[in-house]
């Protein structure tokens, strides 16, 4: 089921001193977002990610197109307390203490009493601030404005949450408490559209991503298949070999190395394979192990970047 429909989205800021200079931040966006997945939203500054979730707040409107989520109109009232934002960069009021913040945010949906209590407690927790629930928001440095921010999402116990760079700012704990995070609301069947620049990040928990550059959509996907797309070489392993496999099979591999007993033979893709496996039966070696070497997402970002330059 589609919860995010954006169709054709353009978005142009007028800049310049007499506003007369159109920049198209957005340029004819169409995107679907499904139930229960993780889509990461990937793509260089200045792509337009944070356009298209202003868009999709509502806080933007755009030149031409439309989007809908939960099947309404995005200037919805009733839909948005079904959902959750995590702005980029976010400023809460210094002189609040995280459970003070979590209680306003909750009142704004109507929530109160021990329900609103509950629920602030276990936020807190959750996103690891429990030993700073009582202190003011000023004594608090960037990693932990963020987790407050990722709470203040989920007050509505939202099913769909859109999370502007919620890594950014945060050490490598943090972050790996964001995945877990994301991917326990994953398990709840909540939707999670985040926007991201750190790769390793989204390649550990995206189901689905798409690239964004200069405002226009460079590719959408599974994971598994946008890299795949990369795939140029595999690597065999093999063990038992006869001290002469190195000059036997030679040939048919773009690189040997020696681990041990074992071979490791990096063959390109194709024919070279079939014929590096037919070789390896042949000569009754044992196949240990045959895996596609996959660009990581880093190396497909910047050359998917560096092809529409
Ligand atoms: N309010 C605005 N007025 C004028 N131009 C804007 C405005 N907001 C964004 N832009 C421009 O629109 C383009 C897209 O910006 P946006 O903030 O959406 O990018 P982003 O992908 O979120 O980048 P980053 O990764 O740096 O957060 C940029 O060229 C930016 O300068
Ligand atoms: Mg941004």
């Amino acid at each position: 089921m589609t919860v995010v429909e954006i169709e054709n989205l353009t978005k142009d800021f007028a800049v310049g001193f007499w506003k007369k200079r159109p920049v198209r931040a957005l340029d004819n966006l169409s995107l679907q977002i499904n139930q229960g997945e993780i889509f990461g939203f990937l793509g260089p500054n200045g792509a337009g990610k944070s356009t298209t979730i202003k868009l999709l707040m509502n806080l933007l409107y755009p030149t031409s197109g439309s989007a809908r989520i939960l099947g309404e109109p995005v200037a919805s009232t009733e839909m948005r307390k079904n959902i959750g934002y995590l702005p980029e960069n976010p400023y809460f009021y210094d002189y609040l203490t995280p459970a003070e913040l979590l209680t306003y945010v909750g009142r704004l949906f109507g929530l109160g009493g021990e329900e609103l209590k509950k629920r602030t407690r276990a936020l807190i927790e959750d996103v690891g601030l429990g030993h700073a629930e009582n202190r003011q928001l000023r004594q608090f440095k960037k990693g932990r404005v963020q987790r407050l921010g990722i709470a203040q999402a989920l007050i509505n116990d939202p099913e769909i949450v859109f999370f502007d760079e919620p890594m950014s700012g945060l050490d490598p704990l943090g972050r790996m408490d964001v995945r877990r995070i994301i991917l326990s609301l994953k398990a709840r069947g909540v939707t999670v559209f985040f926007s991201s620049h750190i790769l390793p990040d989204v390649e550990a928990i995206c189901d689905r991503v798409s690239i964004l550059n200069r405002g226009k959509l460079q590719e959408v996907g599974a994971l598994a298949d946008i890299l795949k797309v990369g795939v140029k070489s595999h690597e065999i392993i093999v063990s038992g070999g006869a001290p002469d496999i190195k000059e036997a099979i030679g040939g048919l591999c773009e690189e040997i190395h020696v681990m041990g007993d074992r071979f490791q033979l990096r063959v390109r893709d194709g024919k070279a394979v079939e014929d590096a496996l037919r070789f390896v039966f042949d000569r009754k070696l044992e196949l240990i192990s045959v895996n596609p070497v996959r660009p990581s997402l880093e190396e497909h970002f910047r050359s998917a970047i560096y092809s529409s330059e």
